[in-house]
């Protein structure tokens, strides 16, 4: 992926904390990918087209790939689904090689030690790691994949930390909640980090090629705020300030502080799609809607929310202030949610958005 100024890699490792033994729920995505990954191969992967000869490798990258094992299960859905539209012609299929691509200091030595290939399984595939911004040579890739990476901007937007700009975010750490000149600087530079992204992106894909990006989305006409994660954002925010206001930390510090993520609109995706012109978009949808969120905090409002107080009770403010005192508002939040509208509850909350691109042809005269 591009060159950026700050790293966000995952915990390495196979610790409790690390991402291996934390990432269920980004496995939930690539689960919920699979079915799309061999539609759209079955029905757009154009193998007529000579750059496809399956004399070469047919070669996948996955951008931001991080420890594992996420990464294994969705290389090996779209090298089955590749291998079956060869199957369908029929002709030889060609070999294939994989790059895992994250960060410079993702901990790749976790991955490659638990590649598919070590554990004695024969994924059917050749694997190397590309560490950071490696921009690749033209025409390497025939398909591009990335799962739940690029909601994270490369940095966060200057204005937003700018005192003298309308969109200084003063007491919050995200857009959520904020007014719409702080959500207009996140968009912008999300726009400008796919801009990039897209770009690089189509000198390194073969004309044809296909790329399948999964993200954390919003429903057109929704807000961020109405999102699990705009809440958790929200309320974290919110400690942080009261935190600041008891002396733990400074009002400074939290000024300085913005998560930097965008979780785009259907509709923000197709104009920076548009902008760039070396992409066509080829399916765009709706993975799933997340509710389990909220119903996991209503089921467990008491227990939680007495669990909060007790260790609100017998903990100084320590490490454990900022779980205790999220907690704590989270119930005080997930209280009046369920005592002023239920319907809260049946609402939709967080979408996960899968988006394939297919690189033109011809005519781009910004990537040729
Ligand atoms: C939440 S993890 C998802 C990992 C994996 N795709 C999965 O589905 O389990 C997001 C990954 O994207 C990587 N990432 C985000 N921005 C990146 C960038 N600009 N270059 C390389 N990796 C990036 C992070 O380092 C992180 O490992």
């Amino acid at each position: 992926m591009d060159a950026i100024e700050v790293q966000y890699p995952m915990n390495g490792g196979h610790g409790p904390y690390s991402y291996v033994q934390n990432s269920s729920y980004q496995k939930g995505v690539v689960d919920a990918a699979r079915d799309v990954i061999f539609q759209v191969v079955a029905e757009k992967l154009d193998l007529g087209n000579p750059c496809f000869d399956s004399s070469n490798p047919f070669r996948i990258a996955d951008l931001g790939c991080s420890t594992g094992p996420n990464t294994f299960f969705a290389m090996q859905n779209v090298v089955e689904a590749v291998k079956l539209k060869y199957q369908s012609i029929p002709q030889t299929s060609p070999e294939f090689l994989v790059f895992f691509n994250d960060h410079t200091d993702n901990d790749f030595n976790v991955l490659f030690r638990s590649l598919p290939h070590n554990t004695g399984a024969s994924p059917g595939y050749f694997a190397a790691g590309v560490p950071g911004s490696l921009l690749f040579p033209k025409n390497t890739f025939h398909f591009l994949h990335s799962s739940y990476a690029l909601q994270w901007l490369s940095k966060v937007p200057k204005e937003v930390l700018d005192r003298d700009s309308p969109a200084w975010n003063k007491g919050k750490i995200h857009y959520t909640g904020s007014d719409e000149h702080v959500t207009k600087a996140f968009f912008g530079q999300f726009q400008k980090d796919m801009d990039g992204f897209l770009k690089a992106r189509a000198q390194e894909m073969v004309g044809g090629g296909l790329m399948l990006i999964q993200l954390p989305g919003i429903r057109n006409g929704g807000l961020f705020s109405q999102t699990g994660a705009g809440m958790i954002h929200f309320i974290l925010g919110s400690c942080l300030v009261e935190m600041a206001k008891m002396g733990y930390t400074t009002e400074e510090k939290v000024d300085t502080f913005n998560v930097p993520q965008y979780h785009p609109l259907i509709e923000d995706l197709e104009m920076v799609v548009d902008m760039n012109k070396c992409f066509t978009i080829e399916k765009a949808g709706v993975l799933f809607t997340l509710r389990t969120e909220s119903f996991l905090y209503f089921h467990f409002l008491d227990t939680i929310h007495f669990l909060s107080f007790s260790l609100f009770r017998s903990f100084p403010y320590s490490v454990f202030s900022l779980f205790v005192s999220f907690w704590h508002n989270l119930n005080f939040y997930a209280w009046s949610w369920f005592l002023t509208s239920r319907a809260f509850i049946l609402s939709d909350f967080h979408e996960i958005r899968i988006f394939t691109f297919a690189r033109k042809y011809s005519g781009c005269s910004r990537c040729s």
